[in-house]
Protein backbone atom coordinates (compact mmCIF):
# COMPACT_ATOMS: atom_id res chain seq x y z
CA UNK A 1 0.00 0.00 0.00
CA UNK A 2 3.01 2.19 1.15
CA UNK A 3 4.61 1.43 -2.39
CA UNK A 4 1.43 2.25 -4.00
CA UNK A 5 1.19 5.81 -1.98
CA UNK A 6 5.15 6.57 -3.15
CA UNK A 7 4.44 5.70 -6.81
CA UNK A 8 1.40 7.72 -7.12
CA UNK A 9 3.04 10.59 -5.38
CA UNK A 10 6.17 10.06 -7.61
CA UNK A 11 4.34 9.98 -10.90
CA UNK A 12 1.68 13.04 -9.52
CA UNK A 13 5.17 15.47 -9.24
CA UNK A 14 6.56 13.80 -12.30
CA UNK A 15 3.35 14.92 -14.20
CA UNK A 16 2.23 18.28 -12.09
CA UNK A 17 5.92 19.35 -13.26
CA UNK A 18 4.83 19.42 -16.49
CA UNK A 19 1.43 20.14 -17.24
CA UNK A 20 0.48 22.64 -14.22
CA UNK A 21 -0.22 25.33 -16.84
CA UNK A 22 -2.52 22.80 -19.07
CA UNK A 23 -4.52 20.58 -16.68
CA UNK A 24 -6.42 21.22 -13.53
CA UNK A 25 -4.41 19.48 -10.26
CA UNK A 26 -6.74 17.55 -9.20
CA UNK A 27 -7.00 15.91 -13.26
CA UNK A 28 -3.35 15.31 -12.43
CA UNK A 29 -3.69 13.54 -9.60
CA UNK A 30 -6.48 10.93 -10.74
CA UNK A 31 -4.38 10.59 -14.06
CA UNK A 32 -1.11 9.96 -12.47
CA UNK A 33 -3.37 6.85 -9.92
CA UNK A 34 -4.08 5.36 -13.54
CA UNK A 35 -0.95 5.65 -14.92
CA UNK A 36 0.94 3.94 -11.83
CA UNK A 37 -1.89 1.05 -12.40
CA UNK A 38 -1.21 0.59 -15.93
CA UNK A 39 2.69 0.73 -15.95
CA UNK A 40 2.35 -1.91 -12.96
CA UNK A 41 0.69 -4.06 -15.56
CA UNK A 42 2.34 -3.30 -18.44
CA UNK A 43 5.63 -4.70 -16.80
CA UNK A 44 3.58 -7.64 -15.54
CA UNK A 45 2.15 -8.62 -18.94
CA UNK A 46 5.44 -7.85 -20.73
CA UNK A 47 3.62 -5.42 -23.07
CA UNK A 48 4.72 -2.30 -24.96
CA UNK A 49 2.96 1.17 -25.19
CA UNK A 50 3.36 3.05 -28.38
CA UNK A 51 1.96 6.67 -28.00
CA UNK A 52 1.33 8.55 -31.20
CA UNK A 53 2.19 12.74 -30.43
CA UNK A 54 -1.28 13.18 -30.75
CA UNK A 55 -2.07 11.49 -27.28
CA UNK A 56 -3.67 13.75 -24.94
CA UNK A 57 -0.83 15.45 -22.41
CA UNK A 58 -1.42 13.42 -19.52
CA UNK A 59 -1.20 10.08 -21.29
CA UNK A 60 1.27 11.46 -23.49
CA UNK A 61 3.52 12.34 -20.51
CA UNK A 62 2.98 8.67 -18.42
CA UNK A 63 2.96 5.65 -19.76
CA UNK A 64 4.08 5.44 -23.72
CA UNK A 65 7.44 3.44 -24.00
CA UNK A 66 7.99 5.46 -27.35
CA UNK A 67 6.11 8.06 -28.33
CA UNK A 68 6.64 9.65 -31.92
CA UNK A 69 4.81 10.00 -35.36
CA UNK A 70 3.67 7.57 -37.50
CA UNK A 71 6.89 6.57 -38.80
CA UNK A 72 9.04 6.05 -35.96
CA UNK A 73 6.38 4.34 -34.28
CA UNK A 74 5.97 1.60 -37.09
CA UNK A 75 9.96 0.97 -37.11
CA UNK A 76 9.21 0.63 -33.10
CA UNK A 77 6.73 -1.71 -33.78
CA UNK A 78 9.13 -3.54 -35.75
CA UNK A 79 11.61 -4.15 -33.70
CA UNK A 80 9.60 -4.91 -29.79
CA UNK A 81 10.47 -7.84 -28.21
CA UNK A 82 7.26 -7.15 -25.92
CA UNK A 83 4.77 -9.90 -26.44
CA UNK A 84 1.71 -7.36 -26.26
CA UNK A 85 1.84 -3.57 -28.20
CA UNK A 86 -0.82 -1.49 -27.09
CA UNK A 87 -0.94 1.22 -29.62
CA UNK A 88 -2.51 4.54 -28.25
CA UNK A 89 -3.11 6.23 -31.67
CA UNK A 90 -5.49 5.23 -34.15
CA UNK A 91 -6.61 1.57 -35.69
CA UNK A 92 -4.35 2.15 -39.02
CA UNK A 93 -1.88 2.65 -36.86
CA UNK A 94 -2.00 -0.25 -35.04
CA UNK A 95 -3.08 -2.71 -38.11
CA UNK A 96 0.60 -1.57 -39.19
CA UNK A 97 1.97 -2.62 -36.26
CA UNK A 98 0.33 -6.42 -36.36
CA UNK A 99 1.02 -6.42 -40.01
CA UNK A 100 4.52 -6.19 -38.86
CA UNK A 101 4.33 -8.03 -35.75
CA UNK A 102 1.76 -11.46 -36.82
CA UNK A 103 2.82 -13.53 -33.72
CA UNK A 104 2.07 -11.09 -30.84
CA UNK A 105 -0.69 -9.88 -29.43
CA UNK A 106 -1.89 -5.99 -30.71
CA UNK A 107 -4.21 -4.40 -29.11
CA UNK A 108 -6.18 -0.78 -29.27
CA UNK A 109 -7.39 0.86 -25.88
CA UNK A 110 -10.90 2.02 -28.27
CA UNK A 111 -12.14 0.96 -31.51
CA UNK A 112 -13.65 3.89 -32.61
CA UNK A 113 -10.52 5.81 -33.18
CA UNK A 114 -10.48 5.42 -37.02
CA UNK A 115 -9.37 8.48 -39.32
CA UNK A 116 -11.15 9.88 -41.94
CA UNK A 117 -8.25 9.64 -44.61
CA UNK A 118 -8.66 5.66 -43.46
CA UNK A 119 -12.35 5.58 -44.74
CA UNK A 120 -11.95 7.72 -47.91
CA UNK A 121 -10.88 4.81 -50.21
CA UNK A 122 -11.30 1.40 -50.33
CA UNK A 123 -9.64 -1.68 -52.02
CA UNK A 124 -11.89 -2.19 -54.63
CA UNK A 125 -11.19 1.80 -55.45
CA UNK A 126 -7.61 1.10 -55.98
CA UNK A 127 -8.13 -1.92 -58.26
CA UNK A 128 -10.67 0.67 -60.18
CA UNK A 129 -7.54 3.19 -60.24
CA UNK A 130 -5.05 0.03 -61.48
CA UNK A 131 -7.07 -1.12 -64.33
CA UNK A 132 -7.14 2.75 -65.22
CA UNK A 133 -3.41 3.53 -65.05
CA UNK A 134 -1.96 -0.35 -65.46
CA UNK A 135 1.26 -0.63 -64.58
CA UNK A 136 2.32 2.61 -63.00
CA UNK A 137 3.24 2.14 -59.30
CA UNK A 138 1.16 2.86 -56.60
CA UNK A 139 2.31 5.16 -53.25
CA UNK A 140 -0.24 4.73 -49.90
CA UNK A 141 -0.35 6.63 -47.06
CA UNK A 142 -0.06 4.48 -44.02
CA UNK A 143 -3.29 6.33 -42.62
CA UNK A 144 -5.16 3.43 -44.72
CA UNK A 145 -6.55 0.30 -43.89
CA UNK A 146 -4.86 -2.98 -44.59
CA UNK A 147 -6.41 -3.95 -47.39
CA UNK A 148 -5.67 -0.91 -49.17
CA UNK A 149 -2.42 -1.41 -48.20
CA UNK A 150 -2.22 -4.45 -49.64
CA UNK A 151 -2.88 -2.98 -53.33
CA UNK A 152 -0.02 -0.85 -52.68
CA UNK A 153 3.38 -1.10 -54.23
CA UNK A 154 5.03 1.08 -50.90
CA UNK A 155 3.52 2.95 -48.28
CA UNK A 156 4.77 6.41 -47.10
CA UNK A 157 4.06 8.56 -44.11
CA UNK A 158 4.23 12.31 -43.64
CA UNK A 159 7.71 11.85 -42.32
CA UNK A 160 9.21 10.57 -45.67
CA UNK A 161 6.31 10.95 -48.57
CA UNK A 162 8.80 12.87 -50.53
CA UNK A 163 11.29 10.43 -50.06
CA UNK A 164 9.22 8.06 -51.41
CA UNK A 165 8.11 9.85 -54.02
CA UNK A 166 11.56 10.57 -55.13
CA UNK A 167 12.87 6.81 -55.04
CA UNK A 168 10.36 6.62 -58.40
CA UNK A 169 12.59 8.90 -60.23
CA UNK A 170 10.67 10.68 -63.23
CA UNK A 171 7.95 7.69 -63.77
CA UNK A 172 4.32 8.76 -63.44
CA UNK A 173 3.25 7.39 -59.67
CA UNK A 174 -0.38 7.35 -57.94
CA UNK A 175 -0.37 8.71 -54.31
CA UNK A 176 -3.32 7.52 -52.65
CA UNK A 177 -5.97 8.95 -50.16
CA UNK A 178 -5.07 12.02 -49.29
CA UNK A 179 -5.30 14.63 -52.00
CA UNK A 180 -3.47 17.60 -49.69
CA UNK A 181 -0.66 15.85 -48.76
CA UNK A 182 -0.35 14.16 -52.62
CA UNK A 183 -0.22 18.14 -53.83
CA UNK A 184 2.16 19.52 -51.16
CA UNK A 185 4.40 16.89 -52.34
CA UNK A 186 4.05 17.15 -56.15
CA UNK A 187 4.90 20.27 -55.48
CA UNK A 188 8.18 19.59 -53.41
CA UNK A 189 9.11 16.80 -56.01
CA UNK A 190 8.08 19.31 -58.83
CA UNK A 191 5.88 16.72 -60.26
CA UNK A 192 2.25 17.81 -61.62
CA UNK A 193 -0.91 16.39 -60.33
CA UNK A 194 -4.25 15.36 -61.22
CA UNK A 195 -7.40 13.58 -59.82
CA UNK A 196 -8.97 11.16 -61.76
CA UNK A 197 -13.24 11.94 -61.25
CA UNK A 198 -15.78 9.84 -59.94
CA UNK A 199 -19.00 8.95 -61.56
CA UNK A 200 -21.51 6.64 -61.49
CA UNK A 201 -20.35 4.35 -64.05
CA UNK A 202 -16.70 4.48 -62.48
CA UNK A 203 -13.19 6.56 -62.35
CA UNK A 204 -13.08 8.84 -65.15
CA UNK A 205 -9.52 9.54 -66.67
CA UNK A 206 -9.39 12.97 -66.80
CA UNK A 207 -7.52 13.69 -70.17
CA UNK A 208 -6.29 10.17 -71.47
CA UNK A 209 -3.84 11.48 -74.07
CA UNK A 210 -1.98 13.44 -71.09
CA UNK A 211 1.64 12.09 -69.22
CA UNK A 212 0.42 12.58 -65.69
CA UNK A 213 3.40 12.37 -63.54
CA UNK A 214 1.23 11.84 -59.88
CA UNK A 215 -1.99 10.99 -60.00
CA UNK A 216 -4.16 11.52 -56.27
CA UNK A 217 -7.59 11.08 -54.97
CA UNK A 218 -9.51 13.42 -53.43
CA UNK A 219 -9.37 12.01 -49.42
CA UNK A 220 -9.03 14.34 -46.97
CA UNK A 221 -8.20 14.92 -43.18
CA UNK A 222 -11.47 16.21 -41.30
CA UNK A 223 -8.96 18.14 -38.93
CA UNK A 224 -6.39 19.28 -40.92
CA UNK A 225 -8.63 20.31 -44.11
CA UNK A 226 -10.80 23.05 -41.65
CA UNK A 227 -7.57 25.78 -41.16
CA UNK A 228 -7.28 28.02 -43.74
CA UNK A 229 -5.02 30.90 -44.73
CA UNK A 230 -7.38 33.36 -43.18
CA UNK A 231 -6.36 32.15 -40.06
CA UNK A 232 -3.22 32.37 -40.83
CA UNK A 233 -3.54 36.28 -41.33
CA UNK A 234 -5.42 36.68 -38.66
CA UNK A 235 -2.81 35.10 -36.35
CA UNK A 236 -0.32 36.70 -38.10
CA UNK A 237 -2.26 40.35 -37.94
CA UNK A 238 -2.52 39.66 -33.98
CA UNK A 239 1.32 38.36 -33.36
CA UNK A 240 3.16 39.80 -36.56
CA UNK A 241 6.66 37.69 -35.00
CA UNK A 242 4.98 34.16 -34.23
CA UNK A 243 6.17 31.10 -36.44
CA UNK A 244 3.33 29.04 -38.20
CA UNK A 245 3.98 25.56 -38.68
CA UNK A 246 1.46 23.21 -40.82
CA UNK A 247 1.29 19.60 -40.20
CA UNK A 248 1.38 18.85 -44.73
CA UNK A 249 -2.25 17.14 -44.73
CA UNK A 250 -3.34 20.92 -44.74
CA UNK A 251 -4.15 22.55 -47.95
CA UNK A 252 -1.49 23.20 -50.30
CA UNK A 253 -2.43 26.81 -49.47
CA UNK A 254 -2.24 27.00 -45.95
CA UNK A 255 1.30 24.85 -46.23
CA UNK A 256 2.38 27.53 -48.42
CA UNK A 257 1.42 30.37 -46.04
CA UNK A 258 3.20 28.77 -43.38
CA UNK A 259 6.62 28.82 -42.12
CA UNK A 260 7.30 25.29 -41.76
CA UNK A 261 5.54 22.06 -42.43
CA UNK A 262 6.07 18.06 -41.74
CA UNK A 263 5.42 15.59 -39.89
CA UNK A 264 3.98 15.75 -36.09
CA UNK A 265 7.79 14.91 -34.85
CA UNK A 266 9.52 17.12 -36.89
CA UNK A 267 7.51 20.15 -36.04
CA UNK A 268 7.99 19.31 -32.43
CA UNK A 269 12.19 19.02 -33.43
CA UNK A 270 11.41 22.79 -35.16
CA UNK A 271 10.00 23.94 -31.99
CA UNK A 272 12.79 22.70 -29.87
CA UNK A 273 15.88 23.55 -31.99
CA UNK A 274 14.54 26.95 -32.64
CA UNK A 275 14.11 30.42 -30.54
CA UNK A 276 10.44 32.39 -31.53
CA UNK A 277 8.43 34.80 -29.56
CA UNK A 278 5.44 32.82 -30.17
CA UNK A 279 4.70 29.60 -32.68
CA UNK A 280 1.39 28.25 -33.75
CA UNK A 281 0.78 24.59 -34.44
CA UNK A 282 -2.26 24.23 -37.52
CA UNK A 283 -2.61 20.20 -36.14
CA UNK A 284 -4.19 18.48 -33.86
CA UNK A 285 -4.50 21.00 -30.50
CA UNK A 286 -3.23 18.01 -28.41
CA UNK A 287 0.47 17.72 -29.73
CA UNK A 288 0.65 22.00 -28.92
CA UNK A 289 -0.33 21.38 -25.06
CA UNK A 290 2.33 18.45 -25.10
CA UNK A 291 5.20 20.58 -26.85
CA UNK A 292 3.95 23.53 -24.65
CA UNK A 293 4.77 21.00 -21.50
CA UNK A 294 7.89 20.20 -22.31
CA UNK A 295 9.15 23.79 -23.78
CA UNK A 296 8.10 26.15 -20.76
CA UNK A 297 9.51 29.02 -21.87
CA UNK A 298 8.19 28.91 -25.59
CA UNK A 299 4.87 30.33 -26.23
CA UNK A 300 2.17 28.35 -28.26
CA UNK A 301 -0.78 29.84 -29.57
CA UNK A 302 -3.77 27.48 -29.90
CA UNK A 303 -6.64 26.58 -32.49
CA UNK A 304 -8.25 24.16 -30.33
CA UNK A 305 -11.87 24.16 -31.48
CA UNK A 306 -10.27 21.89 -34.88
CA UNK A 307 -9.88 18.47 -32.54
CA UNK A 308 -9.52 15.00 -34.06
CA UNK A 309 -12.35 12.84 -32.33
CA UNK A 310 -10.46 9.36 -33.43
CA UNK A 311 -7.72 10.50 -31.69
CA UNK A 312 -9.46 11.72 -28.59
CA UNK A 313 -10.95 8.02 -28.30
CA UNK A 314 -7.44 7.26 -26.69
CA UNK A 315 -7.81 7.64 -22.94
CA UNK A 316 -5.87 6.57 -19.67
CA UNK A 317 -9.09 4.69 -18.64
CA UNK A 318 -9.58 3.28 -21.47
CA UNK A 319 -5.99 1.79 -21.53
CA UNK A 320 -5.97 0.53 -18.54
CA UNK A 321 -9.02 -1.27 -19.72
CA UNK A 322 -7.57 -3.10 -22.55
CA UNK A 323 -4.47 -4.09 -20.37
CA UNK A 324 -6.46 -5.70 -17.89
CA UNK A 325 -9.09 -7.22 -20.27
CA UNK A 326 -6.81 -7.83 -23.74
CA UNK A 327 -9.06 -5.81 -25.31
CA UNK A 328 -9.60 -4.79 -28.48
CA UNK A 329 -7.26 -7.27 -30.13
CA UNK A 330 -6.29 -5.85 -33.88
CA UNK A 331 -6.38 -8.82 -36.51
CA UNK A 332 -5.66 -8.64 -40.00
CA UNK A 333 -6.16 -11.46 -41.92
CA UNK A 334 -3.21 -13.64 -43.35
CA UNK A 335 -3.46 -12.89 -47.19
CA UNK A 336 -3.87 -9.47 -46.83
CA UNK A 337 -0.99 -9.20 -44.49
CA UNK A 338 1.22 -10.74 -46.32
CA UNK A 339 0.65 -8.47 -49.49
CA UNK A 340 0.09 -5.48 -46.91
CA UNK A 341 3.47 -6.56 -45.43
CA UNK A 342 5.60 -6.02 -48.38
CA UNK A 343 4.71 -2.04 -48.88
CA UNK A 344 5.46 -1.43 -45.54
CA UNK A 345 8.99 -3.13 -45.17
CA UNK A 346 9.15 -0.89 -48.54
CA UNK A 347 8.48 2.45 -46.76
CA UNK A 348 10.48 1.33 -43.23
CA UNK A 349 13.65 1.29 -45.90
CA UNK A 350 13.07 4.42 -47.59
CA UNK A 351 14.22 7.07 -45.22
P1 LIG B 1 2.33 11.86 -38.49
O1 LIG B 1 2.79 10.66 -39.22
O2 LIG B 1 2.99 13.12 -38.97
O3 LIG B 1 2.48 11.67 -37.01
O4 LIG B 1 0.79 12.09 -38.81
C1 LIG B 1 -0.21 11.20 -38.47
C2 LIG B 1 -1.53 11.80 -38.57
O5 LIG B 1 -2.54 11.12 -38.48
C3 LIG B 1 -1.63 13.23 -38.77
O6 LIG B 1 -2.96 13.63 -38.75
FE1 LIG C 1 -6.84 10.79 -39.35
FE2 LIG C 1 -6.80 13.44 -39.43
FE3 LIG C 1 -7.21 12.23 -37.12
FE4 LIG C 1 -4.78 12.16 -38.27
S1 LIG C 1 -5.84 13.96 -37.47
S2 LIG C 1 -5.88 10.44 -37.36
S3 LIG C 1 -5.34 12.07 -40.44
S4 LIG C 1 -8.57 12.16 -38.90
Amino acid sequence: MSNTLSENELMFDQLFRKLKNVIPVAEIRHKAELAVQINRLKKERHAVILGHNYMEPALYHSVPDFRGDSLELSRRAAETDQEIIIFCGVRFMAETAKILNPAKTVLIPSPKAGCSLAESITAEDVRQLKRLYPGVPVITYVNTYADVKAESDVCCTSGNAAAVVRSFRDETVIFLPDQYLASNVARETGKHIIFPVKSAAGLIRPDPGLEYAMIGWQGRCEVHEKFTVEDIENIRAQFPDVVILAHPECSPEVVAASDFSGSTSAMIRYVQQTRAPHYLLLTECSMGDNIAAENPEKEMLRLCSVRCPHMNEITLEDTLQSLLQTRYVVTVPEEIRLRALRAVERMLEIG
